[in-house]
């Protein structure tokens, strides 16, 4: 059994609570500076090691730390991590800003340990196989992607108002928090970003100072471009991803993926890759999935979550798109 220590266990720290449990394969602790939400989660995991703040807690004595805690935290936990030579996967965002980015990367990098950041989209059926098929040229070269994932957040996370999405220094708003997915999703598929344009505001939703809705526009170093546009207040819920090549189309709609390289108007090799699944029950099998494969690399198993050089990269984009609007340019990365 590896012994795994949850940092924070809010809204995404129970997701990996039950997504570790489900491996089987750990015994688990947890770090919660709120008495409240610590009961809770010994209560529902049958969780008896717990601590309310990282420096109370042995770090010699895990196998992983799983950083949950948000965004603001992230660098001074995981340096705690790489000084006490501790692997760690970090929830997204990397950071809220690049205060001290770099140095905390060289020292994990010197560490030589197991840290991988956690966009959960790269254990999805749906995007792994979008993925391959691009990879073994089905569209042709890769040139242009169209990206739109915009629902009501409101009704998805109710409490938004009373969480760090609320704020933008703890990694609230549309770009650091929600566009940040998609934008793993295009680093993995389409390489480092270069140029990024971008428009903001909040149009809708009351009570946060983040904003709602963003229309972001990236260039890559192959020369390849991206639109990523979400709302965030909109009710038809919609993620509509389009990959754009010189031989053909790939669209995933939700968990939905086909493709078309005519003009006919219809999508051939339709496959819905949730087909029979609950929705809630599918996602939080990712959680499993992204558990045992971090299980799995810190076993010396190849792995292909997202590593920090990636979220560096998306962390870059995400302050260039905001950085873009203020200053009414296009920003060069
Ligand atoms: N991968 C995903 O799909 C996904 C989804 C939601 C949130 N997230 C990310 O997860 C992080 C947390 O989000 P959330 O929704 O769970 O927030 P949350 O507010 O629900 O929970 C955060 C928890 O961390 C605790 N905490 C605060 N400071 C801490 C510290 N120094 N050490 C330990 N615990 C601390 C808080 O008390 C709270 O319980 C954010 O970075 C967010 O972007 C990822």
């Amino acid at each position: 059994m590896k012994r795994v220590l949850i940092v924070g266990s809010g809204g995404i720290g129970r997701r990996h609570l039950k997504g570790y449990s489900l491996t089987g394969r750990v015994q688990l602790a947890i770090v919660e500076p709120d008495a409240g939400r610590r009961d809770e989660a010994k209560a529902l995991f049958g969780i008896t090691e717990t601590y309310t703040d990282i420096s109370e807690a042995d770090l010699n004595s895990f196998d992983l730390a799983v950083i949950c805690a948000p965004a603001n935290f992230h660098v001074a936990l995981m340096r705690r991590c790489a000084e006490a030579g501790l692997n760690f996967l970090v929830e997204k965002p990397l950071s809220v800003t690049m205060d001290e980015v770099d140095e905390t990367l060289a020292l994990v990098h010197s560490k030589n340990l197991v840290a991988r950041v956690g966009y959960v989209r790269r254990v999805a059926d749906e995007v792994v196989t979008l993925r391959q098929q691009i990879l073994d040229g089905k569209i042709g070269t890769l040139r242009l992607a169209y990206l739109n994932s915009s629902q009501e957040f409101p009704k998805y996370r109710p409490d938004f108002q009373r969480t760090y999405y609320a704020r933008p220094e703890m990694g609230g708003g549309a770009i650091l928090d929600a566009a940040s997915h998609l934008f793993d999703m295009l680093i993995w598929l389409m390489g480092k970003p270069t140029d990024v344009s971008c428009l903001y505001d909040r149009l809708v939703l009351e009570g946060t100072n983040t904003e709602d809705t963003c229309l972001v526009s990236i260039r890559f170093q192959s020369g390849a471009m991206a639109n990523v546009t979400i709302n965030q207040f909109q009710k038809p819920n919609i993620a509509r991803f389009e990959f754009i090549g010189t031989k053909g189309n790939l669209m995933l709609e939700h968990s939905t993926l086909k493709f078309a390289d005519d003009d006919s108007g219809k999508w051939q090799d339709e496959r819905d890759f949730m087909q029979g699944l609950v929705p809630t029950e599918a996602h939080q099998a990712r959680f499993r999935m992204q558990a045992d494969a971090m299980l799995d690399a810190i076993e010396g198993k190849p792995c292909w979550l997202a590593t920090l050089d990636d979220a560096r990269d998306n962390l870059r984009v995400a302050l260039a798109a905001k950085q873009s609007w203020l200053e009414k340019r296009i920003v060069r990365l």
